[in-house]
């Protein structure tokens, strides 16, 4: 088998897997209550591993943890390295986005945190890719569909964008029936803000709170859709 042969075959089960585990939920039936531990996941879009917004995120999660204790589970998914190709409707291509499918669809994972680095006051391409790349979830049933989702943006300068970053992810989750909520009180606003300095989040203690606050408020929401107020 030609190595496109091999791919297209690939992106074809994945989306047609996620389609099977996501049957249950099309024609708008709720998902149902997880009896586990709600899986709440942290995708970060920057291409530097370990970097700024991976720290951030690890923050965010912190936030989720402490709000949700033994109910929540967490992990945080680093697309650098992945191979997420700019989405090309004429092409099956998933690359590694195949291998995110059946992960973020899982019915047990309730809230999903976005983060990306600031680049140009937008999101970063990689960040973009994967929201396109996103379309296999509206293909499979909308399977993100009420899935709580939280953004995180770190930029290089304090007001550099970070909120138009963040709005933008939005606007693409919205478009998956996700259920988009701000960071939590007492910040409350669109999203977790962070700044870099010298490749270091460690001097913001705003932005690292906003960080918290956002993980605190994906959890409390998320828990609260599932029933584990
Ligand atoms: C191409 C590019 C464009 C950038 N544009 C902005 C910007 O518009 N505003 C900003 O605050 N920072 C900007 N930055 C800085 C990054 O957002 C910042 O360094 C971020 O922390 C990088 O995330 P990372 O550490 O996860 O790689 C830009 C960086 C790059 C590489």
């Amino acid at each position: 088998m030609n190595r496109d042969v091999q791919q297209n075959r690939r992106a074809f089960l994945a989306v047609a897997g996620a389609a099977a585990a996501g049957a249950a939920l099309s024609a708008g039936a709720q998902e149902p209550a997880p009896s586990g531990p709600v899986r709440i996941l942290a995708i970060s879009c920057s291409p530097r591993p370990g970097m700024t917004t991976a720290a951030g995120l690890g923050i965010a999660l912190e936030g989720v943890r402490s709000f949700g204790r033994s109910r929540v589970e967490t992990e945080l998914i680093e697309l650098a390295g992945k191979n997420i190709p700019v989405f090309n409707p004429a092409s099956a291509d998933l690359g590694d986005f195949a291998e995110l499918i059946p992960k973020l669809s899982d019915p047990a994972v309730r809230g999903i945190i976005v983060g990306t680095p600031v680049y140009f006051c937008g999101m970063s391409s990689l960040c973009k890719a994967f929201l396109d790349q996103c379309m296999a979830f509206r293909k499979g049933g909308m399977l993100l569909r009420n899935k709580v989702a939280g953004i995180l943006a770190v930029g290089g300068v304090r007001n550099g964008g970070q909120e138009l970053a963040i709005a933008g992810v939005q606007a693409g989750l919205m478009c998956q029936e996700m259920i988009v909520v701000g960071d939590g009180r007492p910040s409350a606003h669109t999203g977790a803000t962070l700044l870099n300095t010298d490749d270091s989040i460690e001097k913001d203690e705003f932005g690292r709170e906003t960080a918290r606050n956002l993980g605190r408020h994906v959890a409390e929401v998320a828990l609260l859709l599932a029933g584990r107020a």
